[in-house]
């Protein structure tokens, strides 16, 4: 797709209209557990907001009360059925884009999101099986087809990743070797059949090289929309 926000309207679904066209920039950071998601939108966060720029940090699960109740349900509840659980992650997301994500993209913000729906494709389509174009298709009709201008995949192996980890593993943590190696190759297909959309970096890195490789490749598309022209690229 596009990288021009001008040019970024909303896919339709299966006849289902779309939803508006958002003004504002909307970039997603994916990848397997553990990989520094958290740490790099942070910075994101920080470098853009210095310039001036609304900037809204979000996540899934949980990026609202309600999906905080889902994650704690998702990951550390009963367990459930692969269907369940994509629904959930579904429902989440459609709550989440509805009441913050869109509002957000509509006043022009720039919204940071730590995982989307790239996330369901991999770990539910793939990694649990489900079939990667039925979870993109429920994905999809959740949140009316709204997709990222840019989603940055930070690459890493699922045993370096997983090992940086600290405290009790969650559901999706536990899921095993073959499911996590799955879900990587999951996401670095998916990557690779729309480069225009993505951006895939090799999370072994030090932080901050990673960070001024998002930014370079976020610059135009800020400028475009409107950012100060003074974003630059690498700082
Ligand atoms: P987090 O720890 O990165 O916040 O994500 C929570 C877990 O949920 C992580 O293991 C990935 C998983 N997940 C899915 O399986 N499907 C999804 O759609 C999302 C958003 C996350």
């Amino acid at each position: 797709m596009s990288t021009d926000p001008a040019a970024i309207t909303d896919v339709q679904v299966d006849g289902v209209p779309a939803g508006p066209a958002p003004a504002g920039v909307f970039v997603s950071f994916e990848g397997g557990d553990g990989v520094g998601k958290s740490t790099q939108v942070a910075l994101l966060g920080h470098h853009l907001a210095s310039l001036g720029r609304e900037v809204v940090v979000t996540r899934e699960p949980g990026g609202t009360p309600l999906g905080l109740e889902l994650r704690r349900a998702i990951l550390h509840g009963e367990d459930l059925d692969p269907r369940t659980e994509a629904l959930l992650y579904a429902a989440d997301r459609a709550h989440h884009v509805a009441s913050l994500v869109r509002p957000a993209l509509a006043r022009g913000a720039v919204v940071l999101t730590d995982r989307y729906l790239d996330s369901s494709v991999a770990y539910q389509g793939t990694g649990r099986g489900l079939g990667a174009d039925e979870v993109e298709r429920l994905s999809l009709w959740a949140v009316q087809g709204l997709l990222p201008h840019v989603t940055v995949l930070l690459d890493l192996d699922p045993a370096v990743g997983l090992g940086r980890l600290t405290g009790d593993p969650d559901r999706l943590e536990s899921a095993g070797d073959d499911f996590h190696r799955r879900t990587r190759q999951a996401f670095l297909a998916r990557a690779a059949a729309d480069p225009g959309r993505w951006l895939v970096l090799d999370a072994s890195q030090p932080a901050e090289d990673v960070a001024a490789q998002v930014r370079a490749r976020l610059a135009p598309l800020l400028v475009a929309a409107g950012a100060a022209a003074s974003v630059g690229g690498a700082a």
